[in-house]
């Protein structure tokens, strides 16, 4: 997540852009039909939604879009709601208002649901407008970005609402990994509806009064016996930090809008295209002093990843994706030689940086979205192993860390390693090592590699001699001894390095070069033997 600025008082938002509005003969009545149906759900409602410190369907496309730029579609549709017991009411735009506008100058689809009409709830028209604004999305490559506002499927239309939900889920399995698809939750979002946002590549939500879950409070209750609240349930905190659902976490509103407007700007249009290049001043060869102080550093100790992330990215900035969830590693955008790379990072301030189920699922779907979206990938190991025990073993950790490997291995996109202080054992593998066909493995002179770590190996090549020690503090000594020999015979990057399997151990100073000079080596890099369906499940 992107650190979000403190902002006190949400700002007006921008006027709805104008309609054009006829004023007589058959243009009077088209006039007449569209302020019918800008009205909503009645100032009362709109008022209860404000009061609740949230902006109205319209406003949020004003927020969101570059100014002047939105033009809607379907405003015209007609409800079916009133087929289904509510006969003679009104129902504007059945709760949602759809069309395409502009993001930092590029082209985005977007729907906003309205929860002023009858709870932004889903019925067949609703439906059918969200799915031709995504097939409007996929067919000319353009990112679709959903604003949820909804009670979910309406209940008077019945079976037609659950079909309509089914055709929206269909278009979001089609569109994944062709084209950004983005969930923005801004009011209640249950039941089945969480599927939607689920099936696409990020997730949104405002801290406050938004919940999703499948089954709420009561139900939970009532089948479990479990008493529990709306927030802890179902709030940002929840889905953040516990269940992965959420990507991103905002303060408010604007602060929403403004972090989708900035994931945008690393996302390519589609799987068609690169993200877009930036040319910022940032020298190539600028020195990196903490990287530096890398090899200096007592291999036990823990420092947050982000700090080195900071210090090799252009101009220090760092885009973090997911961060509160699984933090044991970290995952993100950052231009490097102004170029969009994706950083898949193990974090020693957490967990030891150690790999666990979370952590594989968190970094397998992360590395699948940017093979998808053609973003090359830099990873910054420094992994003392899976993390143990029965928890981790009967959780499926061998299932989940699995879709590690099947992430790096598939991917085709440039792939850059560099191993700052250890990679030991399977994890070494996992981080995108030479035989998973990294294009690119650099490890610090003070790295060490090895199938697992001095302290464990040398219990077992060495177990005699250590019982035989007379004293504890001459095991200690012993121990102490053979563990460098240890290192220094098996773990060394040069033993790496004089198989192959890693091609250069590099001065920390030049670490921020190194990647800058592949990535420019590797950015014709043919893609032999493509799936052009790369889609983005869910994992
Ligand atoms: C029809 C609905 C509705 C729904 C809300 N409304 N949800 N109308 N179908 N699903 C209407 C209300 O009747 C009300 O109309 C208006 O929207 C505002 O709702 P309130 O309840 O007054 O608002 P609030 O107190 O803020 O509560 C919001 C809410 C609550 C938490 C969302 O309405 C609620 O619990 N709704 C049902 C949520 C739910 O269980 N959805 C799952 C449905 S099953 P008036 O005219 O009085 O203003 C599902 C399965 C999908 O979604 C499966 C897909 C595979």
């Amino acid at each position: 997540m992107a650190k979000a600025k403190p902002e006190p008082t949400p700002p007006t938002p921008p006027a709805p852009a104008p309609i054009p509005a006829p004023s007589s003969g058959a243009n009077g009545r088209l006039k007449a039909a569209v302020d019918k149906a800008l009205q909503g759900g009645g100032e009362a409602r709109v008022q209860a939604q404000k009061t609740r410190g949230k902006f109205t369907a319209r406003e949020r496309i004003n927020y969101l879009l570059d100014e002047g730029t939105f033009l809607e579609t379907d405003l015209l549709v007609n409800s079916r709601a009133t087929e289904f017991g509510l006969k003679g009411k009104h129902i504007p735009g059945d709760g949602v208002i759809t069309g395409f506008g502009r993001i930092n100058g590029r082209d985005v689809c977007v729907y906003s649901q309205d929860f002023t009409v009858l709870g932004g709830s889903l019925g067949i028209a609703h439906a059918r407008k969200i799915c031709k604004i995504m097939d409007l999305a996929h067919d000319n490559r353009v990112p679709v970005i959903g604003l949820l506002d909804s009670g979910g499927a309406r209940i008077q239309e019945g079976v037609d609402s659950l079909d309509g939900y089914a055709e929206i889920f269909h278009r979001n399995v089609k569109s994944s990994g062709v084209i950004p698809q983005i969930s923005v939750i801004l009011g209640p979002c249950a039941g089945g509806a969480v599927y939607s946002p689920a099936l696409t590549d990020f997730v949104f939500m405002v801290e406050g009064v938004i919940h999703m879950f499948v089954t709420g409070p009561d139900v939970v209750k009532a089948a479990t016996g479990e008493e529990v609240t709306f927030d802890a349930l179902g709030g940002c905190e929840a889905h953040a930090g516990k269940s992965g659902v959420c990507h991103f976490v905002a303060k408010s509103e604007p602060d929403c809008f403004r972090q989708v407007r900035e994931l945008l700007s690393f996302l390519p249009q589609g799987r068609h295209e690169r993200a877009p290049r930036v040319a910022n001043p940032d020298p190539v060869r600028r020195a990196t002093p903490l990287l530096e102080k890398m090899c200096e550093l007592d291999p036990r100790k823990s420092y947050r990843m982000h700090h080195i992330i900071w210090q090799i990215a252009d101009e220090h900035k760092f885009f973090e994706v997911h961060a509160g969830f699984a933090r044991n590693i970290v995952v993100g955008f950052m231009r490097m030689g102004g170029d969009v790379v994706g950083v898949v990072a193990n974090n020693p301030g957490h967990m030891a940086g150690a790999l666990d189920i979370d952590a594989s699922d968190k970094a397998a779907r992360f590395i699948r979205m940017l093979n998808a979206f053609n973003i090359p990938i830099v990873s910054l190991v420094d992994v003392p192993g899976y993390w143990p025990g029965v928890q981790q073993e009967h959780g499926g950790i061998i299932r989940h860390g699995a879709k590690l490997l099947h992430a790096y291995a598939e991917a085709t996109v440039p792939k850059i390693s560099v191993i700052l202080r250890k990679a030991y054992g399977g994890a070494y593998i996992a981080m995108s090592s030479k035989h998973l066909k990294s294009d690119f493995n650099f490890a610090l002179p003070c790295a060490e590699i090895a199938v697992m770590g001095p302290a464990g190996a040398i219990e077992i090549l060495f177990s005699r001699e250590i019982a035989a020690a007379p004293t504890p503090e001459a095991k200690a000594q012993l121990r102490a001894k053979l563990a460098k020999d240890y290192a220094d015979k098996f773990a060394s990057p040069y033993q790496t390095a004089s198989t192959g399997s890693l091609d250069e151990v590099v001065e920390p100073s030049h670490i921020r070069f190194k990647i800058v000079r592949a990535l420019r080596f590797l950015k014709d890099k043919r893609r032999p033997g493509d799936s052009p369906n790369r889609g983005n499940i869910p994992l």
